[in-house]
């Protein structure tokens, strides 16, 4: 059983969308000119990751991922989802934040630590300063430094430099797959090895979406209606606390590939239930300028079952905590629609490498559809690189 994606409560007919995918041609952008990240790494490639993994699997407990954006994102929101069945300990610092990079490392045993920087550029302000700290640290207190250290980036760009300077593994990513894409490349990949996950499932996931590619340029052709009619909100609703990350690295692939030439729909986080402690009020009776997503898991890993009799609400015993939260679930959809609140729903068997396959690339392939509708460009990221530019200067002041 796959994925199920329901736009029946979206505003529009099915009929009606599907027009939009054919009239505009969406299906001719599933290709890998328009779409680099629909070409999955090859049997080398992965096997190269696999077999780093394993090695460094044998002498380090624990991995700490060096990355900002599209460098970390991804691979965040698939440990968050799949963190359940780690057999490592997998960590991020995707911030300069110093109390965190500080806290972080005093706690950690280096010995058994290894640290993964990943950057394409290799230039990253955060990831560049965090990568000296933890050098110095490294060099200072552990023998044979080089081995606690793998760089990922793009061929030819500072990183594979480094990684040769001073003698340590690196992996490619292909120069053609922006950061906010790469969830499919050595970024997320070998981090996932490492930690145990079965990244050929989670692939597998995502060639079953290329090949169901019309679900995801039917979300974001549903997304664009909604778009033309003033829904410049787009939110994002898992009914799992593990989704949290997914909703970050969503919030960035929309938000950052579509927010171009004065257009775009900002992404909204939620989580169900406790959003509905809270923004549901506004979802609810603030203004129409919202689409609604929200994903149901179908199968948690683990449940637990209420007592034969219970305290306050008796109709609560022998129920699973399960079926408390599909019906939280059904009522705030319900809620929702009485509204007239547009919804798409997604029915998410369960949480494993095969359905967060599906879900990524399904919602890569909506960007890329959305893009194209709205007639923007939805790689590179030029404001974000004007920030960028300031905040170097700023260091260099006084130089
Ligand atoms: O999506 C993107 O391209 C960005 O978010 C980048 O991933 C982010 O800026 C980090 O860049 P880099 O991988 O070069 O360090």
């Amino acid at each position: 059983m796959g994925v199920g994606v329901s736009f029946d409560f979206a505003g529009y007919t099915k009929e009606h969308i599907e027009e939009v995918v054919e009239k505009e041609e969406l299906p001719l952008l599933i290709n890998p000119k328009d779409m680099p990240f629909i070409r999955f790494v090859g049997e080398e490639e992965l096997l190269e990751i696999e077999r780093t993994a394993e090695k460094l699997r044998e002498y380090f407990s624990t991995l700490v991922v060096v990355g900002m954006g599209g460098s970390s994102l991804g691979s965040m929101a698939l440990h968050d989802a799949l963190c359940y069945k780690a057999k490592r300990e997998l960590l991020f610092l995707d911030n300069v934040d110093p109390l965190l990079i500080s806290r972080t490392l005093k706690k950690l045993d280096l010995g058994k630590t290894l640290f993964v920087f990943v950057s394409k550029s290799g230039r990253t302000l955060e990831t560049v300063a965090i990568l000296n700290v933890v050098l110095e640290k490294l060099r200072n207190e552990v023998p044979n430094f080089e081995k606690h250290l793998l760089f990922i980036g793009d061929l030819g760009k500072s990183f594979e430099r480094l990684a040769s300077r001073v003698g340590s593994p690196f992996l490619p990513v292909p120069e053609e797959v922006g950061g906010r894409f790469s969830v499919f490349t050595s970024v997320a990949l070998f981090p996932a090895a490492f930690v145990g996950y079965d990244i050929r499932t989670f692939i597998g996931g995502a060639q079953r979406a290329v090949k169901e590619a019309e679900v995801g340029l039917k979300l974001g052709a549903c997304k664009f209606l909604h778009y033309l009619e003033g829904r410049i909100n787009s939110v994002l609703v898992p009914y799992s606390n593990y989704l949290r990350e997914f909703t970050e690295w969503y919030a960035q692939l929309w938000g950052e590939s579509l927010g171009k030439d004065g257009k775009g729909q900002t992404p909204v986080k939620a989580i169900g239930t406790p959003s509905r402690h809270s923004v549901f009020q506004l979802f609810m009776d603030g203004p129409d300028d919202k689409v609604y997503q929200f994903f149901l898991i179908k199968r948690y890993p683990e449940d637990l079952v209420l007592p034969r009799k219970t305290e306050i609400l008796p109709f609560l015993a022998g129920k699973r905590l399960s079926e408390v939260m599909e019906a939280e679930f059904k009522g705030a959809l319900r809620a929702l629609r009485e509204r007239g609140r547009p919804l798409i729903v997604f029915e998410i068997p369960e949480l494993s490498e095969f359905e967060l396959g599906y879900l990524f690339m399904t919602y890569m392939i909506a960007t890329v559809g959305m893009a194209r509708l709205m007639k923007v460009n939805p790689y590179g990221q030029p404001a974000v690189e004007i920030g960028k530019k300031f905040a170097l200067e700023e260091l260099r002041k006084g130089e």
